[in-house]
């Protein structure tokens, strides 16, 4: 990641940070700093789209913490005393901030901003070009759809085995689309009282249609909201399903602006209505990774440390067959683990090198078998 980047993921972490201590001050002063940083990247940026997406990202951040300087505003004026929505800034915080509400009418707030792209991906090719000209490119050029006669919306669900970027493709694809990411866990809308799950999907669905420039939604394990029905289904569960489709069957026409993506490990558990248009009518199969992407996974696990020059690449992406990309990457945060503490112990630093891999790669096992892997490519 770039200078920049790094600087306004941590303006970010710390705001977020100082929203979970509900020091709401801070919180707007980093944001406003996060928003400023962006505005000088997207004068400096030469290519047009990428300058309206760093302008667009900036915008977001610069009213975000407007909202929040508002709030501290409100909050001290007692006449006023209706706290004002706030669009988070990320979904843990959230998390936090929902956990420790005492206002059941507090709506919970959703959505994130994703500064990833493509780019940021490595492999599966096939993947970001069926993303590119299915979701992507539809969603940016509208009027050449109606040319076409194309209706566009739909949802694209990835599968595949845990761990092969299905989360990341998603991020990559608001990211590229400069949208709000909302990124949705069943726990977040799955609730233990009756009713409320179905009040979380409402509040979520509007939260999204009321953002100004649309939204990516993406539901994670999506196989915990619409399993297939049975006869014996809880009434609450059968209920949120019902709900959950005619929600998804406002894309393309109401919904335009709304982008969907889901992802499961477990595809065939899946309701039918769920896989069916205008609902998450495209799949996509998120295989391990190949030989060029592990390969492209080591640098991306590498990238900010010192190497060693003996460290053999393709050694390393030899005998990485059959891990996925959370693996390889969990191998380099191992590997880099060991000079970092001999450095703390001895004050001397030095590169990684293969030796640190070997231990590193003791006891990792694919965490997918092959039995798994046909099921997936059956499927
Ligand atoms: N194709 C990839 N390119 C770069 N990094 C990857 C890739 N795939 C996985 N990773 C790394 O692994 C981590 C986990 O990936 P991710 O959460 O996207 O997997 P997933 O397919 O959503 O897994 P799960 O099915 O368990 O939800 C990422 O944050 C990233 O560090
Ligand atoms: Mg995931």
């Amino acid at each position: 990641m770039c200078s920049w980047a790094n600087k306004l993921t941590a303006y970010i972490d710390n705001a977020n940070l100082l929203l979970q201590k509900s020091d709401r001050n801070g919180a707007a002063i980093e944001t406003a700093k996060a928003a400023e940083l962006l505005f000088v990247e997207a004068k400096k940026a030469a290519n047009a789209a990428t300058k309206k997406k760093l302008t667009l990202r900036a915008s977001q951040l610069l009213e975000t913490s407007l909202l929040l300087r508002d709030e501290i505003k409100s909050k001290r004026t007692p006449a006023n005393s209706q706290p004002q929505k706030t669009q988070i800034l990320s979904q843990r915080n959230q998390q936090e901030k929902s956990k420790n509400s005492n206002d059941e009418n507090d709506p919970p707030v959703f959505s994130r901003g994703s500064t990833l792209t493509f780019a940021d991906v490595a492999g599966l090719d096939e993947v970001k070009s069926t993303l590119m000209q299915r979701v992507v490119l539809p969603f940016r050029f509208p009027d050449k759809l109606l040319i076409y006669g194309l209706t566009g919306g739909g949802g694209m669900l990835f599968y595949g085995p845990p761990g092969t970027g299905k989360t990341l493709l998603a991020r990559a694809v608001a990211g590229e689309l400069g949208l709000p990411f909302y990124l949705i866990k069943s726990s977040e809308i799955l609730s233990q009282y009756y009713g409320q799950s179905t009040k979380n999907l409402a509040a979520l669905f509007e939260q999204a249609r009321n953002e100004p420039d649309g939204a990516c939604i993406f539901f994670d394990e999506i196989d915990s909201l619409a399993k297939r029905r049975t006869d014996d289904m809880h009434g609450a569960t059968l209920q949120l399903l019902t709900q959950l489709l005619q929600e998804l069957d406002g894309v393309g026409g109401r919904d335009g602006r709304l982008v969907f993506l889901a992802a499961t490990n477990t595809p065939w558990d899946l309701d039918d209505a769920i896989l069916r248009p205008p609902r998450f009518c495209e799949k996509c199969y998120v295989p391990l990774p190949d030989e060029p992407a592990r390969r492209a996974m080591f640098e991306i696990g590498l990238k900010k440390c010192i190497v060693d020059a003996d460290l053999n690449f393709s050694e390393l992406v030899e005998i990485s067959e059959g891990l996925s990309g959370a693996d390889i990457i969990n191998i380099c945060e191992r590997a880099k683990l060991i000079p970092f503490t001999e450095a703390i112990q001895t004050g001397v630093d030095r590169p990684v090198n293969a030796n640190d891999f070997k231990k590193a790669m003791q006891n990792i096992k694919p965490s997918v078998n092959k039995e798994s892997l046909k099921k997936y490519e059956n499927w």
